[in-house]
């Protein structure tokens, strides 16, 4: 959903081309978050400028990354003398968009520009929802717009500041403008009025700073300096501030003098450079002056709880997790990586010696969580169907009520919550606009938050009282599927403290733990049928629909399986309740139409065995996922991939994985981006 990439170097000389080629890298790391079109902006050489020496160059395409490299090289060509010559200080900003406000075009792209002068210019990541308003204000003082974006605002607001304020610094014109801001936002700006500064500020979209030093950092925390508000952001009236009242105190420079600074939505684009980062918190605004210091500035201290520091945190994540390795696509990696992936989710938390299971995030709210009325499971997409394939086993072993809510539908109905209740958030990115907006409005009215993420710093881990992390690892491919299975897995282990000390449940307990131990062998084995989906794939990527039918454990399954195939493949899919087949999907079926049909043996097998009757007796042709070596099933089609039997509340883990991997060939097959599908983004930032 946008990212934003910022590069600034003081006293590590490095030319305009190592900067442009280390801009390009932070974006293709970021491709995920939106491939619509892309765009940096730098310092533009001595020749380039307008005379007063500090002029900055736009570089902007239409459509992904790589188009906008090829614009580079073929800008930098010719060019060796301005490009390759060392620089002390310099600093680039960049972006890739989904778009929201206008169609992908180079005049849509970021950076967006205060006027021709490119005297402030801006990236952006989130939606400013009253910029029809700050536009008109902008219109009446003689500002001509060129783009259909809501970002452009932004550019000329703080350039109309720039010129109502002489004397404010850059951080606090940016103060300024982000007053007048409502909606949300990661911001980056660079400016050719204050050379060698980057000022960078963040509202309900993620931003971090990544910092490499040469010399050990001389501090873990950058101070914060508070600054008196005007107003509250949330009036609706456009209203410029009186200049001159924003005092705010002396930035603290961090004592290192050789420092390199990124300013990046997540931490994949930096972990190459610098394992230091520090996440900004909603309304921070952080500046890099041109003497190389950094300080946290924020309008009003919003509660005693506000610490005087942001941390400089050591991420734990590695290169490699972010590359794409011998795999073609990252979905295939991460497909691949799932027997690691779940038992890096269960590590340190199942003991299959003592058959204990201990979440350490959430113990001390686990009587607490006893006590409620009900849980409530929140979130969007994939990580929602994480809820729907264990809200049974959670009913089971909780006894408590459980709620599965889509965290957009759940708003628009302003569903009832109370104190008692107790609220899961699951999201992958943890910055999902609906799921965070649905967390704010539960803890508003008192619930207790439970965060299920991936991302460490995130703003659903930061907001949660308590929560589990997920442990997966990055997940770069936009379709979600190593999440999904250690989503799922966090929530079996969560129904399974649940129940520790219910004897009536021992029995159940041990026969999941013992389900869990042979997780990773399970989907080795279900891994294996990757060249017959392959097969299968072949057979289908011409078809225009794809039927998924199950039901009781499997029907998550069904679901997130047809969301794989729509995503990727661009076909049309419909995960079945096979309980719901005759009050109306069965209509489509024929037998043109294929049907996959998940039929193992748990409580459901009979019912599921009267579905498939049901379609074969209406010359349906269904393609089977069953247990291994169940030969009476399998005799009802000609077509089966078989898988190992486990518990019954586990199959979803194993079988789900032939879908993934039917969406990723199917995708091949028809010629899709797999990584990034059409008009998607990973990491919904906005409502
Ligand atoms: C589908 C997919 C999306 C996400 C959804 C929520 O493959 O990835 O449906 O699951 O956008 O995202 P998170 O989990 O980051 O909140």
């Amino acid at each position: 959903m946008c990212g934003i990439f910022a590069y600034l170097n003081y006293l590590t000389p490095k030319t305009r081309q190592q900067v442009l080629d280390l801009l390009l890298q932070g974006l293709k790391r970021l491709e995920y978050r939106g491939y619509d079109s892309t765009g940096v902006a730098i310092d533009a050489p001595p020749a380039g400028n307008d005379g007063d020496g500090d002029s900055i160059i736009l570089v902007k395409r239409t459509g992904k990354v790589k188009i906008l490299e090829d614009a580079i090289t073929e800008l930098c060509q010719g060019a060796e003398a301005e490009f390759g010559q060392p620089l002390d200080i310099h600093i680039g900003i960049a972006h890739t968009r989904w778009a929201t406000h206008g169609v992908p075009s180079e005049v849509n792209s970021h950076p967006q520009r205060s006027d021709a002068a490119n005297s402030f210019v801006v990236v952006h990541n989130g939606i400013i929802t009253n910029y029809k308003d700050v536009k008109t204000f902008l219109e009446k003082r003689g500002y001509v717009f060129e783009s259909d974006t809501d970002t452009e605002v932004i550019a000329k607001l703080v350039h109309h500041l720039w010129q109502t304020h002489p004397g404010y610094t850059f951080g606090q014109l940016v103060e300024q403008a982000i007053q007048q801001l409502e909606g949300a936002f990661a911001i980056a700006f660079k400016s050719k009025h204050f050379p060698g500064e980057c000022v960078a500020s963040r509202r309900g979209s993620p931003l971090l700073v990544g910092i490499k030093a040469k010399t050990k950092l001389a501090t873990d925390h950058v101070p914060i300096l508070y600054a008196k508000a005007h107003r509250p952001h949330s009036q609706k009236q456009f209203q410029l501030l009186p200049p001159g009242d924003c005092s705010g105190a002396e930035y603290q420079p961090l004592e290192d003098k050789q420092v390199e600074y990124f300013f990046a939505s997540d931490a994949s684009a930096v972990i190459e450079h610098t394992n230091r980062v520090i996440y900004l918190e909603d309304d921070d605004v952080a500046a890099v002056k041109s003497d190389g210091s950094l300080s946290i500035h924020r309008l009003n201290k919003s509660s005693s709880d506000d610490p005087h520091a942001r941390e400089i945190i050591t991420l734990k994540m590695e290169i490699q997790q972010i590359m794409k390795g011998n795999y073609d696509y990252f979905m295939l990696k991460e497909i691949f990586e799932q027997p690691e992936s779940v038992v890096n989710t269960m590590r340190g938390r199942v003991r299959f010696d003592t058959q204990t299971v201990v979440l350490g995030g959430i113990k001390e709210y686990i009587p607490e969580i006893k006590r409620c009325r009900r849980l409530m499971l929140i979130a969007c997409g994939t990580s929602y169907h994480s809820a729907v394939a264990t809200r049974q086993l959670l009913e089971e072993l909780t006894e408590l009520p459980v709620m599965v809510e889509l965290a957009s539908d759940f708003l628009d109905r302003n569903t009832p919550i109370f104190r008692d209740d107790v609220c899961f958030f699951i999201s992958q990115s943890g910055e999902t606009a609906d799921t965070l907006m649905a967390l704010r409005y539960c803890k508003q009215r008192g619930a207790l938050i439970v965060g299920i993420t991936n991302t460490v710093g995130s703003s659903i881990c930061r907001e949660s009282h308590c929560g589990v992390h997920i442990n997966a690892g990055p997940e770069i491919g936009v379709a979600s599927t190593k999440a999904y299975t250690s989503q799922f897995i966090s929530l079996v282990m969560f129904a399974l403290v649940m129940s520790e000390d219910r004897l009536s449940l021992q029995q159940r307990r041990l026969e999941i733990i013992d389900g869990l131990s042979q997780l990773d062998e399970h989907i080795r084995s279900v891994l294996q049928l990757n060249s017959q989906v392959q097969e299968l794939a072949r057979e289908l990527y011409q078809h225009k629909s794809l039927l998924i039918m199950g039901r009781g454990f499997n029907f998550a399954t069904c679901l997130e399986g047809a969301l794989k195939v729509k995503e990727l493949t661009y076909m049309h899919s419909e995960g079945i309740l096979a309980g719901e087949l005759k009050h109306g999907p069965l209509a489509l079926v024929d037998d043109e139409m294929p049907v996959l049909m998940i039929v193992l043996r748990d409580p459901v097998y009979t019912k599921c065995m009267n579905a498939l009757q049901q379609v074969t007796s209406r010359r349906g042709r269904p393609i089977l996922i069953c247990e291994a070596g169940d030969n009476e099933t399998m005799a009802h089609s000609t077509r089966s991939l078989q898988i190992p039997r486990t518990v019954d509340c586990l199959q979803g883990v194993l079988t789900v994985i032939p879908l993934q991997l039917l969406s990723y060939h199917i995708a091949v097959l028809r010629g899709c981006d797999v990584d990034c599908p059409r008009n998607l983004a990973k990491s919904v930032t906005v409502e």
